[in-house]
């Protein structure tokens, strides 16, 4: 009896929590906190994006990847800084060793001590890093309305997207792991006027899908036509916005096919190798008596 009893509270107790997750996710986020709550940023959640690299069998489009370095190149690296990504890996995107030396050069890095014991600045080489633009994270905030531009070394994979009931049970089966890129796009294409009755800070930019705020110190950075492609790719706002996206994803990420790869293999063994402990366990127990 009392087995039973436990037994039922303890169901209601899960019903419970499970009603409570799903009336948690009906609340709409942000904006609507008028009554005096926490604000839940950010107030809208970014639209999922069709990437190339998504799910098991996910790969990098080159071409992409070529076109979202131009775009970082031209306008993002005026700001932010990729201290963690060498040049000598732009291979990856298709680049020969001659060409990387040449991109390498057209930035400075500081170096030394030479003999004298002073630093000095010199043509990065491809062993060298993205540098910052800023000589510090003071100088950095001040040329910022007091905030320093994030580095973007790992930008796409410090930046998700919190998945609720019932889309994370499925995540389980098709892992959604294009959090980071999806909200980097939704960021660049997100601005826009503060609605009535929303004050904004002077010097930043209402927009509902940063995560921290309603409005951040980062201007829209992209308009259309900024960045010339050569490759026939539409050069609006939006595709630059996909393009910068999926190349601060590799960034991030340099060795996703590999892994993706990598689990493939790993879940076919484990097909096959369940299947041989099955067999094996039928043949050791084939004249056992039950
Ligand atoms: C003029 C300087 C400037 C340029 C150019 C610029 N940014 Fe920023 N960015 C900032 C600053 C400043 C912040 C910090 C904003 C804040 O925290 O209020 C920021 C923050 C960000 C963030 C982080 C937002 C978060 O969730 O914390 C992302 C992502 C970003 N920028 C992407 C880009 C991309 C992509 C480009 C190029 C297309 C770009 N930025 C160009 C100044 C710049």
């Amino acid at each position: 009896m009392k087995k039973l009893v436990t037994g039922i509270l303890s169901l209601a107790v899960v019903a419970g929590l499970g009603f409570g997750a799903a009336v948690a996710e009906e609340a709409p986020a942000g904006e609507e906190h008028a009554a005096g709550g926490t604000p839940h940023y950010p107030i809208h959640k970014p639209e999922q994006q069709e990437w190339t690299f998504a799910g098991p069998f996910g790969h990098y489009d080159k071409g992409q990847l070529q076109r979202g370095l131009k775009v970082y190149t031209e306008v993002c690296s005026a700001c932010h800084s990729m201290n963690l990504v060498a040049f000598r890996t732009l291979e990856d995107l298709g680049y020969s060793e001659a060409q990387v030396k040449a991109f390498a050069a057209n930035y400075e890095v500081q170096d030394g001590p030479n003999a004298d014991g002073e630093m000095f600045s010199r043509k990065a080489v491809p062993s060298d890093h993205f540098p910052s633009p800023f000589p510090n994270k003071e100088a950095a905030a001040a040329a910022n309305n007091g905030a320093a531009p994030p580095d973007f070394s790992l930008i796409a994979k410090a930046r998700g997207i919190e998945r609720g009931f019932p889309q994370f049970v499925f995540d389980i089966f098709w892992p959604y792991q294009e959090g980071g890129p999806d909200y980097i796009h939704a960021l660049l294409t997100g601005y826009q006027e503060p609605p009535e009755g929303t004050q904004v800070a002077e010097g930043t930019h209402y927009n509902p899908f940063f995560a921290s705020a309603a409005a951040l110190a980062m201007a829209p950075p992209l308009s259309d036509d900024q960045v010339t492609y050569d490759d026939g790719a539409p050069q609006t706002v939006d595709q630059y916005a996909k393009d910068v996206s999926a190349f601060l994803m590799w960034a991030a990420e340099p060795h996703l096919e590999d892994r993706k790869r990598t689990g493939f293999m790993v879940m076919v063994f484990l097909f096959i190798f369940t299947g041989l402990i099955y067999l094996t366990k039928k043949s050791v127990y084939a004249n056992k008596e039950h």
